[in-house]
């Protein structure tokens, strides 16, 4: 019997089990917080918003196991990037059921809404794209299709996680804090696929290349926020690039963003560092 569990060989895999069990709880939490009118005045809104949250971060882990299993070479954590993939989809559907619920099931109003509001139709797409991965994700698939193109079909989720931010940003109108954060990490994410076809070493991409992208993808994040408040508010884009260095307005996207890519870069030094021979460790230090 083949559990979700279990690894390749069917022996219980401690790591799957944990991302297993961890991935129901946002949904669990969400529900019992319903239940219990922790999220009055407006429930199904506030569960609308938390389940999107969670779809959209689920989108992102998935997309950063490739990353992160090669610069911190943990080969396992691939055992757990379907599983993900699958939880975003299902996330997915419960925050396209919530809303649907929220309009007292009526489908029609559903559909012409879907139809009306471009955030609304970009967000569809993009569940019909992680349909589309969801359903092409069992073993029995993956034979069917081939290695080869079940690899290509799946880099579809590059312009599913594009089109979240998307409907994100549009929906979030005034706060852009956090999409921010989202788009200078998936400029991250992207950035190190790109990088790693032409600099990896042996699927890895040198330290000193992360480092570099850390400060690529901040500055992406720094120099995309200041083009979006100068053309939406007719900002300053100096003063938009300089509240990066202050504190008065909160920690801005892009030092997160930087924050994040060097924290991958050091990871990957010191877990290069580790792998190495006692005796060539001392000398390198
Ligand atoms: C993969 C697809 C989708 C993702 C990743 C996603 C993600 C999100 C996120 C992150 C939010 C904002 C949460 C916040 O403001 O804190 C949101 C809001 C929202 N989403 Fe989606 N969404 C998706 C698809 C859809 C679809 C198909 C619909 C409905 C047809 C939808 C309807 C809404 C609505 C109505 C809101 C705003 C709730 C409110 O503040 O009033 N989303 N979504």
């Amino acid at each position: 019997m083949k559990y979700p569990w279990n690894d390749y060989s069917g022996r219980l895999s401690p790591l799957k089990l944990t991302v297993f069990l961890a991935l129901f709880c946002p949904a669990a939490w969400v529900g019992l917080s319903f239940a219990l009118g922790w999220l009055e005045p407006r429930p199904f809104t506030a569960a609308i918003r938390e389940i999107g949250l969670w779809t959209i971060r689920l989108i992102f882990m998935a997309l950063a196991i490739t990353p992160l299993r090669h610069a911190v070479q943990w080969s396992r954590l691939i055992l757990v990037r379907r599983m993900i993939g699958v939880a975003a989809f299902a996330y997915a559907t419960l925050h396209l059921g919530l809303y649907t619920a929220d309009q007292m099931f009526d489908l029609a109003k559903v559909a012409s809404e879907i139809i009306s509001r471009i955030y609304l139709t970009i967000g569809f797409t993009a569940v019909i794209g992680l349909a589309a991965l969801a359903a092409t994700s069992t073993d029995a698939m993956i034979r069917r299709l081939g290695a080869r193109s079940w690899q290509r079909l799946h880099r579809l989720v590059y312009l599913v996680a594009l089109l979240a931010i998307v409907h994100y940003c549009m929906q979030s109108k005034l706060d852009l804090w956090e999409p921010t954060i989202m788009a200078g990490i998936y400029a991250w994410l992207m950035g190190y696929r790109l990088l790693a076809l032409r600099f990896a070493v042996r699927g890895r991409l040198p330290p000193v290349w992360t480092v570099v992208l850390a400060i690529a993808a901040a500055t992406a994040t720094a120099l995309g926020e200041a083009a979006y408040f100068m053309l939406a508010y007719h900002a300053d884009p100096e003063r938009v690039i300089a509240a990066n260095w202050s504190l008065m307005l909160g920690v801005r996207p892009a030092p997160i963003v930087l924050g994040c890519g060097l924290a991958v870069a050091v990871a990957a030094m010191l877990r290069g560092y580790f792998a190495l021979p006692a005796k060539r460790r001392t000398r390198f230090a």
